[in-house]
């Protein structure tokens, strides 16, 4: 009997020990010949190392340590047989020279489950060379240079306690994932950086972005085509183009984006707010479910903005109603200032007009000196509940009422 005990307690604790063990032991990129001189392409030992993580049958770790290492492009793909965590402490360095990556993107992440990184580490994307090959402005080319991070076809994920700096295009490109979430995230470029975006989501459902602080060349935060489900809170912006849904409305067969709640989050400096852009003479397409709540403004430019004729470069044509068909959006308890005089801007396509948009407490100050605040509204009727200071779409109100 107590042979029988003291066997069956030894065999659990030899479980126990080996699914520790198994757990446990990290995978340190040295031991797989990574060197930290700042310069050696690690990409070698990260991918030998994921290797072997992906093939465990229990989760694993993957340590990046302390120290400057040079990354040249990787990609970690599963499906992996178990958990992952790829956990940075150090700081990984780009070429800078963005021809040294060729085709895709830095660091590319690809089909896993339950995939985590971490570890308060840095991705430097030593921007600085490509972005003075950037000709948006002079070409609609411009989407030839990689982004930092592309994230592709993971489920239940987290990204937290990582610092993005200096990518060459996009920080961070979500595309096919389930369940992502974003956590205190730090996101870092100078405003002069060409198209250097913070997060691009598209076709994805629940993504997540929390407590992180993004200033970057470009949007903070965008939606494309087929997201879905996904918030934002507790975000700092700034500087940057701000929070955007869009531009909509260029491609055939664009999936609606469904389901957007940024909550407070605080816009610094920022060229926009919070914003939905679509293209005129599009296709056709939808906008749904898009809720902005408790956001400071603080000398944004255009702090809320729903624009259908969204046409920079002149590189469309003007006239032709958008075919997006915006619908359900609603801003409340939005305060501070603008740096334009007009605060608030609503264009919607005059064949298919925005429809149960709401305007809750609205109070915006103008700090410039170019006449008073002013809203612009076209192809919209919104239903307004509490204060707002401005008054919004006045003009519209007054028109109808005459
Ligand atoms: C992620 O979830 C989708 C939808 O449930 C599934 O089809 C896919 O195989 C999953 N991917 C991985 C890597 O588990
Ligand atoms: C989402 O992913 C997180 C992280 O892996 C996990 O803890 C959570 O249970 C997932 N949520 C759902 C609804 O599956
Ligand atoms: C709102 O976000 C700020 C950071 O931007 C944070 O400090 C604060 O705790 C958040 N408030 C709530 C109620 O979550
Ligand atoms: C306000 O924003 C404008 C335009 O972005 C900028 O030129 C100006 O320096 C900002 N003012 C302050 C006080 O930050
Ligand atoms: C601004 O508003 C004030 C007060 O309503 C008015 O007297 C003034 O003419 C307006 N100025 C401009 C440039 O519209």
């Amino acid at each position: 009997m107590e042979r029988t005990f003291c066997i069956t307690l030894f065999s659990s604790w030899l479980l126990l020990a080996f699914i520790i063990q198994a757990q446990s032991r990290p995978l340190d990129v040295r031991s797989f010949g990574a060197k930290s001189d700042g310069v050696s392409d690690i990409s070698p030992a990260l991918t030998s190392a994921w290797k072997k993580a992906c093939d465990s049958p229990t989760p694993s770790k993957i340590i990046v340590p302390k120290g400057t290492f040079g990354l040249g492009k990787v990609t970690l793909e599963g499906p992996c047989k178990a958990p992952i965590e790829l956990q940075v402490q150090g700081t990984l360095k780009a070429p800078q020279n963005p021809s040294l990556i060729k085709v895709g993107e830095w660091v590319t992440i690809l089909y896993l489950d339950h995939f985590t990184l971490s570890g308060g580490g840095t991705f430097d994307g030593q921007g600085a060379i490509a972005w003075t090959q950037n000709d948006c402005s002079k070409t609609s080319e411009c989407n030839k240079l990689p982004n930092s991070f592309s994230f592709g076809f993971l489920n239940n994920s987290i990204i937290r306690d990582i610092t993005s700096k200096d990518s060459k295009l996009y920080h961070m490109t979500v595309l096919g994932c389930n369940n992502l979430t974003f956590s205190h995230v730090t996101i870092t470029a100078p405003e002069h950086s060409l198209n250097t975006d913070g997060i691009h989501v598209g076709r994805s459902n629940g993504v997540k972005i929390l407590d992180s602080t993004i200033g970057t060349g470009d949007d903070c935060i965008s939606l494309g085509d087929g997201a879905k489900q996904v918030s934002v809170t507790n975000v700092v912006c700034g500087p940057g183009h701000g929070i955007s849904v869009g531009s909509l409305g260029k491609f055939k067969n664009e999936e609606p984006v469904v389901g957007f709640l940024v909550r407070n989050c605080t816009l610094i400096n920022t060229l926009n707010g919070v914003r939905i852009k679509t293209w005129p003479a599009s296709e056709t397409g939808a906008v749904t479910d898009m809720h902005f709540d408790d956001i400071i403004m603080r000398n944004v430019s255009n702090p809320i903005v729903i624009d259908q004729e969204y046409c920079p470069f002149n590189h469309c044509t003007l006239g032709i109603p958008s075919r997006v068909k915006i619908s359900k959006v609603s801003f409340n308890n939005i305060r501070g200032t603008s740096a334009s005089a007009v605060a608030v801007k609503l264009v919607c396509s005059k064949s298919l007009p925005c429809d149960g948009v709401h305007i809750g407490d609205v109070d915006l100050k103008y700090i410039g000196k170019l006449g008073n605040i002013t809203t612009n509204c076209v192809n919209v009727q919104p239903a307004f509940m509490g204060r707002q200071n401005p008054p919004i779409c006045a003009q519209n109100r007054n028109a109808q009422s005459s």
